[in-house]
């Protein structure tokens, strides 16, 4: 049985896979409609989401599938003081497939230990989002074509964005692909990234402040927001929250086939006057995770696919 911690726990040769089964589900979903018939995904959400809970569920149904869950601790025995180990063990009993997001880093992965059920990450504190990035090289190799031979910018708090420290992960992998970090000194990205696997895999990348700067270099911006709720004090948060705000007047320092991408959701960083600018990619993006992660669900649960 397979779980999914990290895009790491796919090869590049698998995820290739994972991707052409994807488009192949764009092209033709009513071949996937019935291929769930009889099971059960369940979302267990310690966390808030819209995007994700509601996607991995749309993408269940889409199969034929089944939904159960919670959205958020409260709601849950979490809040009795049950153990996510007790909790995965029980949820075994109930569903096929599990989507778990938790504040705590390395959550899902204790969970994945003890359960007899595939364990799927959606997002584990600031540390992973690996469906966010399927969702992402998906978007990527769909509109740009390929994987490989990008300068990739990504913009905002590489601190604290697990969709960014995923994304890097991933991306290192491809041929000739150069990065260009762009954050305020105070949300750089953590040195794990930075060292074992920037450095470590030998890429080509550089740190800068100013937006402006990288613009015209990029194939694809990656925007994130301010991740507000990982802040240690809400005065931090208030200085960092507008530094970067992508508009019309700097969409025009960008090439004509940038694309921009954002994991969603937009606080202030975009600016809604660019949302018809042909480049804005992030509402694609998301009808994106949805046929991923009817993807995704297929592998994990081994379905025949003819
Ligand atoms: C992201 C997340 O949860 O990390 N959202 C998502 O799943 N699409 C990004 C974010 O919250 O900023």
């Amino acid at each position: 049985m397979r779980h999914l911690m990290s895009p790491l726990d796919f090869s590049v040769e698998e995820l290739d896979r994972l991707l052409d089964l994807a488009n192949d589900i764009e092209k033709n979903p009513d071949k996937y409609a019935h291929l769930c018939d009889g099971k059960r995904i369940a979302t267990l959400f310690y966390e808030p989401s819209t995007r994700t809970r509601l996607s991995f569920e749309a993408a269940m149904m889409n199969l034929g599938g089944k939904v159960l869950g919670f959205s958020s601790a409260n709601s849950s025995s979490a809040a009795k003081g049950e153990s996510v180990s007790d909790t995965i063990r029980m949820v075994s009993c109930y569903a096929d497939i599990c989507a778990m997001r938790h504040p705590k880093e390395g959550a899902p992965l204790v969970a994945s230990m003890v359960s007899s059920i595939p364990v799927i990450n959606a997002g584990d504190g600031g540390h992973q989002h690996p469906t966010q990035t399927l969702t992402d090289l998906l978007t990527i190799r769909s509109l740009k074509g390929r994987l490989d031979n990008l300068t990739i910018g990504l913009c905002g708090d590489l601190k604290f964005g697990r969709t960014v420290h995923s994304l890097i992960e991933a991306l290192v992998r491809y041929d000739n692909v150069s990065f260009v970090l762009i954050s305020p000194e105070e949300l750089r990205v953590p040195d794990y990234i930075r060292e074992d696997v920037l450095e470590a895999n030998h890429k080509n990348y550089r740190e800068v402040i100013r937006l402006e700067e990288a613009l015209p270099d990029l194939d694809l911006l990656y925007m994130t927001r301010v991740q507000r709720e990982r802040f240690f004090n809400e005065e931090d948060y208030i200085r960092m929250k507008d530094f970067y705000i992508l508009d019309k007047a700097k969409m025009e320092l960008a090439p004509e086939d940038m694309l921009v991408l954002h994991p969603l959701p937009r606080v202030n960083e975009i600016s809604t006057e660019v949302d018809n600018d042909p480049r804005a990619a992030y509402f694609k993006q998301v009808q994106y995770g949805v046929y991923v992660r009817m993807a995704l669900i297929l592998t994990l649960l081994e379905v025949k696919v003819c």
